[in-house]
């Protein structure tokens, strides 16, 4: 096994910045692990240094406009064609995807879970991948699935690419350790790591199990959102986001290839490492973010801004300004806000709104919703604080608090939610959720203007 990073020489490696990792948002990058890999001025010479293939991945149509035109020039030790090829349909697990519309028969709702346990038996990232929602339809590039991701053990002579859509995996307990075709990411709680649809990898653990949150993006790729009158700064900034610079296995042994594609699983035998790429350029790669580098922006007089003002990135639709996703997170953050009701008000959404906690204590809700747990709110349905935070926020001192040691986030997109069969039927599924409402009792009373 041969695996030899080398330090891209326009990486920047001060400042904090992992060596292994270069900086920015959909930058042009180059980089390669052995010396001249990469030629110069050229993508495809007659011949290739040390005997490599030439071979490029896209990510959009060639004809994509420039500002969404994404790919990578990728060099590698044998092309793809020679990466398997006999392809057979194999057991999909508890993978699930949109349209997906008959597994549950639970009337719809505003619902939630407990944190589900960690299985005992070995679960990779294939077979620990647990489908809870499906939303759009994969096959017209539209929508998107939330799962659940249990890892306990790493992926050993096993390799993954999804032609449906790329993954945004959200690590919530344990580390993740993703070798892909151009380099390894690491991931622990709070940060997230994008897997491009197509792109070739495996996941190891870097120490104890593993429990993630993952998005599955079958639309256009993650971007940052347009930042408006925020002006140029604050938000995620783009040089916070790493991608890897290249590393290769030059391993031989049998091993196996699993495809995601159409909503099926397939795989085909493969006499080596797919992940022998030596050098590499382009906008098109694989990328990791930690989330408390996120500088949020809110109200510091009164009101609530809409949510999407804590969006970490966009994946747009054909519609202006409505997204197919949004990621969005609720961060560690001051509460200022005087005659102000400072939790999330109460409202119906056309967005349909997948929730997880990181770690911490969510301020809508302080009870029932605790980490590794998720919520759904689907499209129309009303949600809005619990009766305890309603009470609380409606009556304590509006001095300046912390809101400190907390992280959920949200996946929400234009299309509703449906639920799979396995969310359905799980027994952390809390049937009583909607009580949290109960306690918010009738105040009116039109004989007293003054409030209560
Ligand atoms: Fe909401």
């Amino acid at each position: 096994m041969t695996v030899q990073p080398k330090i891209d020489a326009g990486a920047r490696t001060g400042a904090g910045i992992d060596p292994r990792y270069m900086s920015g948002f959909g930058n042009s990058f180059e980089t390669e692990a052995l010396p001249g890999a990469l030629p110069i001025g050229r993508n495809s010479p007659q011949k290739a240094a040390y005997g490599l293939y030439a071979e490029q991945l896209s990510g959009s149509p060639f004809t994509a406009p420039r500002s969404t035109n994404e790919r990578s020039w990728l060099y590698r030790i044998r092309p793809s064609v020679k990466h398997g090829g006999r392809w057979s349909k194999c057991d999909r697990g508890l993978i699930r995807t949109a349209p997906c519309r008959d597994e549950a028969d639970l009337p719809i709702g505003q619902m939630r879970w407990d944190p589900i346990p960690l299985p005992a038996e070995p679960l990779t990232f294939i077979t620990g991948l647990h489908t809870v929602t499906t939303a759009g339809d994969a096959d017209t590039q539209a929508g998107m699935a939330a799962h659940l991701l249990f890892v306990t053990a790493s992926m050993e002579r096993e390799y993954l690419f999804n032609a449906d859509g790329e993954y945004l995996v959200v690590a919530q307990e344990g580390a993740l350790r993703f070798a892909t075709e151009f380099g390894v990411i690491e991931i622990g709680p709070g940060e997230i790591c994008v897997i491009p649809r197509g792109v070739v990898f495996r996941v190891e653990l870097s120490g104890g199990p593993a429990r993630a949150y993952v998005c599955e993006n079958y639309g256009g790729g993650f971007t940052l959102p347009d930042r408006g009158p925020i002006g140029a700064n604050c938000l995620a900034n783009p040089r916070d986001f790493l991608t890897p610079i290249a590393a290769y296995e030059d391993i031989e042994e049998p091993s196996t290839l699993y495809a995601k594609w159409g909503g099926e699983l397939f795989s085909t035998p493969i006499g080596q490492s797919p992940l022998d790429v030596v050098a590499w350029h382009g906008n098109y790669a694989p990328y990791k973010y930690d989330l408390r580098h996120y500088s949020p922006v809110g109200a510091i007089s009164f009101d609530h801004p809409d949510p999407s003002i804590f969006t970490v990135l966009t994946a747009p639709s054909e519609t202006p300004g409505t997204a197919n996703i949004d990621f969005v997170i609720f961060p560690e953050r001051w509460a200022v806000a005087e005659n102000t009701f400072r939790p999330p008000w109460y409202h119906r959404n056309i967005m349909s709104e997948f929730m997880g906690l990181i770690y911490g204590v969510y301020d809508a809700k302080p009870e029932g919703f605790t980490p590794g747990g998720f919520s759904l709110h689907n499209m129309m349905l009303p949600h809005g604080p619990d009766a305890t935070a309603f009470e609380h926020a409606s009556t304590s001192e509006q001095k300046p608090v912390k809101l400190t040691g907390t992280l959920a986030f949200m996946f929400e997109t234009r299309f509703p939610q449906r639920l799979t069969g396995y969310a359905a039927r799980s027994s952390q599924f809390q049937p009583d959720y909607t009580a949290c409402w109960d306690g918010l009792k009738k105040r009116f009373d039109p004989n007293r203007r003054e409030a209560w």
